[in-house]
């Protein structure tokens, strides 16, 4: 079968590992008799160099009429380039705000999985690794805190600032279904966060959650207090499968749960709306810093592509196979610079993405 899928390589080390990820595809579309019918957009600085915009609208159309949506990243070295010397609005980023806003993608997962190869890189002490974790976090992404009203005032001569969380139910309908449906792929665990002893917003956060749980009886339902979280995740990583919760405490929540998996590298993430269409992208940025080089690590845009296949276009078990193939060439011990250690093989970006290709082959 046929699928369209939307590229949008970016910046920096943007070009490199999205061309990693679309070799890996092919190879699965080879393997499994799919067609991967690409379409390449511009965002970020390059669309600022050829058309004075981070995206145009028309690069929003064409990612709108796709299946999907794999971004490498977009940006440049932030104290020095051309990009940032304009308003906000026009600089690289604001293309992937954009995008995100004009997909309405409210639903970010990102999963936080313990390769074992990889354990030395944990900072978590053996025992609590114990047989490792496979956890993804979903956040909401457009509301909550980071979008109520705000204001900065001074009330009877003291500098006051208030910014409030509000979600509506409807808001928080759609994530839960989101946060099921990902559990029903899984381990059939979800775990929804709040902080329901102190906060409305979290009470209602809980009685939808427990609304929505009635379509997903196969799904087992806790509840947990948000600071309980903070610590669980680093005194029993392995008891989650999926985390749900409103967007500032995903924030966070997210940020601790991708410092146990090791390197940056290796994070992929996901961002879905309302329909089918996501847009899948790498947990890091463009890397200036090693732009060119050919030594990122394309292991992160490869898992993104596989959350591609699981989420937007129900290919779970071409998902499953490149997953499996990332695994195994971590097993014959061949590592990109990033993840090095003593008496591994290292390799180049190319290298990595041609050795998982083939195991694919
Ligand atoms: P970054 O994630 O690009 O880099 C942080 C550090 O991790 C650097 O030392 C880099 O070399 C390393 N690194 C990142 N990805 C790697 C990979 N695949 N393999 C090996 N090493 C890797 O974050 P930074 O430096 O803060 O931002 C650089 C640019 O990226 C900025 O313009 C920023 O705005 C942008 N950015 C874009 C994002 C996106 O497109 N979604 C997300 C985060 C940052
Ligand atoms: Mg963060």
């Amino acid at each position: 079968m046929g699928y369209k899928i939307t590229l949008i390589p970016g910046d920096g080390i943007g070009p490199e590992i999205v061309r990693e990820a679309r070799k890996v595809l092919d190879a699965v579309g080879k393997k499994y008799g799919h067609e991967f019918d690409y379409t390449e957009i511009l965002m970020g600085g390059c669309s600022i160099d050829a058309y004075g915009v981070p995206l145009t609208e028309e690069a929003v159309n064409t990612a709108k009429a796709s299946d999907a949506v794999l971004l490498g990243a977009v940006g440049g070295n932030v104290g020095n380039s051309k990009w940032y010397d304009v308003a906000p609005n026009l600089r690289p980023e604001a293309g992937l705000l954009k995008i995100r806003k004009d997909l309405e993608l409210f639903a970010n997962i990102r999963p936080a999985y313990l390769y074992s190869e990889l354990k030395d890189a944990c900072p978590l002490k053996d025992e609590i690794i114990g047989d490792g974790f496979d956890m993804v976090i979903m956040r909401e992404l457009t509301g909550g805190l980071y979008f109520g009203e705000r204001h900065t005032e001074s009330v009877n001569g003291v500098m006051t600032a208030v910014d409030t969380l509000t979600y509506n139910e409807e808001e928080i309908r759609r994530i839960a279904i989101k946060g099921f449906e990902i559990a029903m792929k899984r381990r059939k665990k979800l775990v929804s966060v709040d902080k329901a002893n102190v906060l409305d917003s979290s009470r209602l956060w809980r009685k939808v959650v427990a609304e929505v749980s009635k379509d997903y009886p196969e799904v087992e339902v806790t509840n947990m207090l948000v600071d309980n979280c903070a610590m669980q995740l680093v005194m029993n990583p392995g008891q989650f499968d999926v985390i749900l919760t409103e967007n500032m405490f995903g924030d966070i929540l997210s940020d601790e749960a991708s410092m146990i998996t090791g390197s940056i590298g290796m994070l992929s993430s996901a961002s879905l709306g309302k329909t089918k269409l996501g847009l899948y992208e790498p947990s890091h940025g463009s890397a200036p810093d090693i732009a060119g080089k050919n030594i990122a690590n394309p292991i992160a845009t490869i898992l993104s592509a596989a959350m591609m296949l699981r989420y937007s276009l129900d290919l779970d078990k071409e998902a499953d196979a490149i997953e499996a193939a990332v695994a195994q060439v971590l097993k014959e011990n061949y590592r990109t610079v990033d993840i090095m250690s003593e008496g591994m093989t290292q390799c180049t970006t190319t290298q990595m993405g041609d050795l998982i290709a083939n195991h694919l082959a």
